[in-house]
């Protein structure tokens, strides 16, 4: 009895060993594997190069409005071009051929409606036009499309099929043409027509200060600038400086008018002319 007592509890030291591995083990195994666990999230969770991919590609499309070309005026008012208004408002129907659109460079398509001459196929595609294969909506749908920009995209088919229409001149580059010599020599403010000027173009950006347009009468923002000296200002109106654009992005202003504004701006902030 006393033999097969110790027989059953008697432990060899190899098996006093093997319990403590074996005990040590197992919770180890488990750690192990919770940090593996653990890897494999973070991992999951780190951008890959698919990750950066996306990245660039949301960083591209938000460039317009994350930078301050969003608030150049010249880049707002700039017209679209012949392809891209086609690209995006024409294409849906006149690319496939849907509602039985004339398509893209096919001649038999475009034949017959080309005879008609340039005026009538842009009141057509201006004012919408029904005629025997559909409806073409007005503008192509696109109602805040401009009547140069539907004559382009409108030019831009018509030629793809064979006409040889010239499109109307896009506005922005003439503006910036015309923006481009420098002042000869500085004009005579006059305050009134300043203040007029600065109401109708340059508060857009300045009385919000936007992009960092100085404030008239804010003195933080004006001491160093009228430092600068009047003529330097007035240059830089016109050439634009920085975020400040040539005319203030608007080319049709003549030198008079600029100098009257920068003299408005310059006096309302304690320039002394
Ligand atoms: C929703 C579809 C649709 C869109 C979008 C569209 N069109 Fe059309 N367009 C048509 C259809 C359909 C016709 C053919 C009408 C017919 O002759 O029966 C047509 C015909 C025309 C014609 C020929 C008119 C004529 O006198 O024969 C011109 C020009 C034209 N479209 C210009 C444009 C321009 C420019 C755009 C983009 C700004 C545009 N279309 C977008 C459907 C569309
Ligand atoms: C689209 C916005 C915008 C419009 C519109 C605008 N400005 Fe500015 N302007 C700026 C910004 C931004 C600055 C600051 C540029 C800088 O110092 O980096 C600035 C600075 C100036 C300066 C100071 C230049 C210097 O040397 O520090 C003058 C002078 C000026 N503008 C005149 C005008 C006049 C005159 C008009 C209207 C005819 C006008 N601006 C319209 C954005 C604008």
């Amino acid at each position: 009895m006393a033999d097969s007592h110790a027989q059953m509890t008697r432990t060899t030291p190899q098996e006093v060993i093997v319990s403590i591995v074996a005990g040590l083990l197992a919770p180890l195994l488990a750690i192990v594997l919770i940090v593996m666990l653990v890897l494999d999230i973070q991992r999951s969770q780190t951008p890959d190069a698919a990750g950066e991919e996306t990245q660039k590609a949301v960083a591209e499309r938000i460039k317009p409005f994350a930078t301050l070309d969003a608030l150049d005026p010249t880049a707002v008012v700039a017209e679209k071009s012949g392809q891209e208004v086609y690209d995006t408002a024409c294409v849906a129907c006149h690319g496939s051929g849907v509602l039985g659109a004339p398509r893209f460079e096919n001649k038999a398509d475009w034949g017959a409606r080309l005879a008609q001459g340039y005026d009538t196929l842009l009141k057509h595609a201006i004012e919408g036009f029904t005629g025997k294969s559909g409806t073409m909506p007005p503008r192509g749908g696109a109602a805040d499309l401009k009547d140069d920009e539907v004559a382009r995209a409108l030019v831009y088919m018509a030629n793809s099929a064979g006409a040889d229409f010239k499109a109307p001149e896009a506005a922005a580059p003439a503006a910036a043409e015309a923006a481009a010599p420098a002042a000869a020599s500085v004009p005579t403010p006059d305050l009134a027509q300043g203040k007029k000027v600065y109401q109708n173009v340059c508060s857009m950006c300045h009385a919000t200060g936007a992009a960092g347009a100085p404030k008239p009468g804010d003195h933080a923002a004006w001491d160093a600038r009228i430092a600068q000296g009047f003529p330097t200002l007035y240059d830089h109106a016109i050439n634009g400086i920085r975020a400040m654009p040539a005319r203030g992005g608007n080319a049709s202003l003549s030198d008079a008018d600029v100098a009257s504004a920068v003299g408005y701006m310059f006096t309302e902030s304690g320039g002394k002319l």
